[in-house]
């Protein structure tokens, strides 16, 4: 007899949404909040945020009273998480991601003791959450360095700031023991290539930004992930840890070997991240590439039990499409060439649903552990005509993806379930506009934070609603 996999999404699969603090919560001031790099980018029309930012700069921003910040005032959700709460559960979510910002609870990341206010805010979303039949699953780290551990210390560039960052996970992991079972340590581990400010909170002018100071950042981050990953389980065996990256695996541009093999390398790179938290160990490509570079990261020896000790439970990832890749294209710095084959949305974001189905395989392949696929989405114009919004893009956009995602059920993938990205809509992290919207909730905000703030349904919330009622059974396969 031949066993079969599986053509239907697992019963118990979580069905949900991601977001962030600071793309949503807004108030980035009150009740003891410290400053941290997203408060720190002003809107500017057609541009994407710097990710460089000298200790100068960082100062003048805070003190900026001409510019808008949209990601200090965001949709306010500090106020309104139990009605939004309320319409995703109407919306039918199982599961909400967001992320704990670090700078509510440790405002200088260096105290002894947190910040109650800071602590208080999450005590009660996460209550709101679990009254409402909806799993939290926290990001401890997204982005959100309290500001003081990037100039007393030049952020992860220090080995000092893991003991901060594990006395923080430590106040969540005690605190939130019995009610938060999913923890991602950092977002997007693998965001070396464009992130460097945003990323690891090193001051330009302290740290030069050069891909030896990024790794060297990495490294700490990785020792941080897996002793905090160790933490967690020691202080409950219940929790299940996620290694977290952006996949960004590639396309070799042409079927000429040289092709074949920069993709491979870019692949390499891209399970660097992986092979360190999950299998806990540096892959002998990284020595043999930092040997090459001459580059000293800050290894040592002793590193290596924390990894072995800290391997991660299941591996989450955001999707937002996979890269092509070329010798024309550098290894490392720059490795995306353009793909006629990949529609791409107003932001040259890319959609690619078949690489989703391919992206899970290779992943599972490799790890033979559980995947949570905890960002999708796209972003969308959305327009308001009489009240209504008619999001037709967005129901395809999903529509193709989760026929991919099915798809690699049946290839036999363990899927634990599926975030869609900010099922409210929220400010973008890249522009820090509101015109890119991901949302089955619209919320009325423009890019200058003008509007009422009032929550829409769009089309796409009924049509997702019937989704997760029926638990994907309408998706073909
Ligand atoms: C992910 C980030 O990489 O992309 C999110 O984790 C972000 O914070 C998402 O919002 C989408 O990016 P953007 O720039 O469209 O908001």
């Amino acid at each position: 007899m031949i066993k079969r996999n599986s053509k239907e999404f697992p019963e118990g699969f979580l069905w949900g949404g991601a977001v962030t603090a600071t793309q949503t919560e807004g108030n980035w001031d009150v009740d003891g909040k410290g400053v941290c790099p997203p408060d720190l980018y002003a809107y500017q029309e057609g541009k994407t945020q710097n990710d460089l930012m000298s200790t100068e700069e960082i100062k003048a921003a805070i003190e900026d009273k001409v510019n808008y910040y949209p990601r200090r005032h965001a949709i306010d959700f500090y106020n309104t998480y139990p009605q939004d709460i309320a319409l995703l559960r109407e919306l039918g979510i199982k599961c909400f991601r967001t992320s704990i910002n670090w700078a509510r609870i440790f405002p200088n990341g260096d105290e002894e003791l947190p910040n109650e206010e800071g602590l208080t805010f999450y005590d009660n979303l996460i209550d709101e959450l679990i009254k409402n039949d909806i799993e939290p699953l926290i990001t401890i780290s997204h982005f959100e360095m309290p500001i003081n551990l990037s100039m007393k210390y030049k952020g992860w560039y220090s080995r000092e700031v893991i003991d901060f960052y594990l006395r923080y996970c430590e106040v969540l992991f005690k605190r939130y023991k019995g009610k938060v079972k999913y923890w991602v340590p950092f977002d997007e581990m693998n965001l070396i290539h464009r992130e460097s400010f945003s990323q690891f909170g090193m001051p330009s002018d302290l740290v030069e930004n050069s891909l030896e100071n990024k790794l060297r950042g990495l490294h700490h981050k990785m020792i941080a992930s897996c002793a905090a990953t160790k933490l967690a389980h020691d202080i409950d065996e219940n929790n299940k840890i996620a290694a977290m990256i952006l996949t960004q695996y590639a396309y070799p541009k042409t079927s000429s070997p040289d092709d074949v093999l920069a993709a491979l390398h870019n692949d390499q790179f891209e399970n660097y991240y992986l092979d360190v938290l999950v299998r806990g160990k540096y892959p002998k490509t990284m020595f043999r590439f930092m040997e090459e570079q001459g580059f000293d990261i800050g290894y040592r020896l002793e590193d290596e039990i924390i990894f072995e000790n800290g391997k991660a439970d299941f591996i989450g990832i955001s999707y937002y499409g996979n890269r092509t890749v070329s010798t024309e294209s550098i290894h490392l710095e720059n490795p995306a060439v353009d793909n006629p084959n990949i529609a791409k949305n107003d932001w040259n974001w890319l959609t690619d649903p078949v690489g989703l189905r391919y992206t899970l395989n290779k992943i599972y392949d490799q790890y033979q552990i559980p995947i949570f696929l905890m960002e999708l989405g796209t972003g969308v114009h959305d327009k308001v005509e009489n009240g209504k919004i008619h999001d037709r893009e967005r129901i395809e956009f999903f529509e193709e993806n989760l026929k991919q995602l099915k798809l690699a059920i049946s290839d036999g993938v363990p899927i634990m379930g599926c975030l869609t990205w900010g099922p409210i809509d929220i400010v973008s992290n890249s522009s820090a506009e509101m015109s890119k919207r991901y949302g089955f909730i619209y919320v009325d905000i423009d890019d200058y934070g003008k509007g009422t703030g009032k929550r829409l349904k769009k089309d796409s919330f009924d049509w997702f609603q019937n989704i997760i009622k029926t638990n994907g059974k309408r998706i073909e396969n």
